[in-house]
């Protein structure tokens, strides 16, 4: 079968196409022919090792999120049959409960081998079934990114009709997070550096959009937009440049569910504020295989149509594909067709 794979060398430059022989399912164990690849950022920092020793050992094969068509189980797979479309969860040992420690080395697309294969044998417990009518590329955009807006908004956000909440940028996870934020009645508000995404944001139902490159005071604009106090819940992915005015926008009791840190890890902030308005930063990283499947009851529930972006790429092109992620171009997740 067909793989792409760091063999000699971490970097983009090093994905290669190669052969490698198609596995078979053991008991309790899942065969998926994989049809279709979604990137994160997270995929752009792993190929060049930037995770350091929780990137993993070469080869690898990278990219955590897939979806694909089950064509053989093991003894004993009762989850799962021949002919349904499945995910695998990102995370394949972190199946409910807390995260801990010892789930690391099952997390796809390194240190665990990812998506980019045309078969790929999992054990059935990290494996769940696509929401229904989902192609296979609509599956494929679910395991990270939308997990990751589920745990902000819904686990740990909790957000409830009424609410207010400030989604930043046009990435794969803010836009799922404005889907599940409006599935749930809130009012959101969206930000973005491009005048044309801001429009694509209002169509997508944003309900106010700020250009965060041109208000820099963004977090003031939307604690004034938000009223009573400032807004229930930030998801934010901007990390060291953007964290300072989430903390303005924030409402006395709100949350930031801190995601991702796109303009940087290092930041110098009034941590005052966390302490005397009660302000609750929470850490995710992404959500176990039960959320995963909470997540795709609410979406058989209530419909939802992932956002992606309008050039696919094939499978020999990954490589072209993870390269567009960081140059931003892209509306909706950056998407590959096997
Ligand atoms: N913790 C977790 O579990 C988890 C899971 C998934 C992702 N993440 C992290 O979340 C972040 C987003 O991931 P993604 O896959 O959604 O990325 P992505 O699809 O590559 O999103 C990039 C978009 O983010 C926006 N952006 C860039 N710099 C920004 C800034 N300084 N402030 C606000 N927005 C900014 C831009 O939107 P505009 O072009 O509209 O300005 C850009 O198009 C990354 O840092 C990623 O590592 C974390």
């Amino acid at each position: 079968m067909r793989v792409m794979e760091l063999r000699d060398d971490w970097g983009l430059e090093h994905l290669r196409l190669a052969e490698r022989p198609q596995p078979e399912p053991g008991p309790g164990q899942v065969l998926i022919a994989m049809k279709a690849a979604s990137l994160n950022f997270r995929d752009t920092v792993m190929v060049q090792r930037g995770y350091g020793r929780r990137s993993g050992e070469l080869p690898l094969v990278p990219v955590s999120d897939g979806a694909g068509e089950v064509v053989a189980v093991g003894d004993g797979v009762t989850r799962v049959k021949a002919g349904d479309v499945v995910c695998p969860a990102f995370w394949q040992l972190w199946i409910t409960g807390p995260l801990k420690e010892d789930y690391w080395p099952g997390m796809l697309g390194g240190p665990h081998d990812g998506v980019l294969q045309e078969f790929m044998v999992l054990d059935a417990s990290g494996v769940v079934k696509a929401p229904k009518g989902y192609d296979f590329r609509q599956a494929a955009t679910l395991p990270c990114a939308a997990i990751t807006a589920w745990s902000a908004v819904v686990t740990q956000g909790q957000v409830k009709s009424g609410d207010v909440v400030v989604i930043q940028g046009t990435g794969g996870v803010s836009l799922f997070a404005l889907q599940f934020a409006k599935m749930h009645g809130a009012r959101v508000i969206a930000t973005s550096s491009s005048a044309a995404k801001l429009a694509r944001l209002e169509a997508l139902g944003a309900d106010h959009v700020i250009n965060y490159a041109e208000d820099e005071n963004w977090g003031r604009t939307a604690r004034a937009l938000a009223g009573g106090g400032g807004v229930d819940l930030v998801v934010e992915v901007g990390g060291a440049r953007s964290l300072e005015q989430s903390l303005r926008a924030v409402r006395v009791d709100g949350m930031i569910g801190m995601i991702g840190v796109l303009s940087g890890g290092l930041a110098e902030l009034n941590l005052g504020l966390v302490v005397t308005r009660n302000i609750r930063l929470q850490g995710i990283t992404i959500g176990n295989r039960d959320m995963l499947e909470e997540m795709i009851r609410a979406i058989n529930q209530n419909g939802l149509d992932p956002v992606i972006d309008e050039r696919v790429y094939a499978f020999d092109a990954a490589a072209e594909a993870l390269g567009a992620l960081p140059e931003g171009r892209h509306f909706g997740k950056i998407c590959i067709e096997y």
